[in-house]
């Protein structure tokens, strides 16, 4: 039986799909969904950018109302491209991302979302939310927001996978 299903999620096109296909499960089980946000600390802002505004935010189906970020953070991530954001924003960014996805979690019929978001490193993190809460699966995209070409499954899908103790599925 699957009853708790952890998606991290770092904005990125690839961990939309995991939080639908995750969705698409929970709703069949009638299982709950942890969606987590490791804080994005040194990402470029303009990969954070192309994350929000285009990946995200101009999806048809779904998030659209990441469409509606506030200017001045948008601004702040735009015009900043070699600056690293300031702790506040990165976590403001976060919860914005998780509660735009949360949507697309309840528009699927998804009976419980918890929302999460958390510093340090992102594969250790997410290994340790998956121990501490018992899930029963990790959905989670094979890349994320680095643009790395030729890579088949960015690093943090590659820890996560063979670490992890429960089944975990990598989305493309
Ligand atoms: N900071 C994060 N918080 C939550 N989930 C994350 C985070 N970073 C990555 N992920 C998850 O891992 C998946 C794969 O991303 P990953 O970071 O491994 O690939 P990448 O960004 O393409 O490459 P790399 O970061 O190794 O340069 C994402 O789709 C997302 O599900
Ligand atoms: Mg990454």
């Amino acid at each position: 039986m699957i009853k708790k299903i952890l998606v991290p999620v770092d904005g990125s096109a690839h961990s939309v799909k995991a939080v639908e296909l995750a969705s698409d499960l929970a709703s069949k089980y009638d299982a709950e969904i942890i969606l987590l946000h490791v804080l994005l600390r040194g990402h470029m802002p303009d990969g954070l950018k192309r994350a929000l505004e285009v990946e995200v935010g101009q999806r048809k189906d779904g998030a659209k109302n990441l469409v509606n970020m506030p200017q001045e953070i948008m601004a702040r991530v735009g015009s900043k491209k070699d600056a690293q954001l300031s702790i506040d924003e990165l976590n403001f960014l976060g919860k914005y991302v998780l509660g735009s996805v949360a949507r697309i979690c309840q528009d699927k019929g998804v009976r419980k979302v918890e929302e999460r978001v958390e510093e340090g490193n992102p594969a250790n993190v997410v290994i340790k939310v998956a121990e501490d809460a018992g899930v029963d699966m990790i959905v989670m995209g094979n890349r994320g927001l680095s643009d790395l070409q030729g890579l088949l499954v960015g690093s943090v899908s590659n820890k996560v996978s063979h670490l992890a103790k429960c089944t975990c599925v990598t989305v493309r």
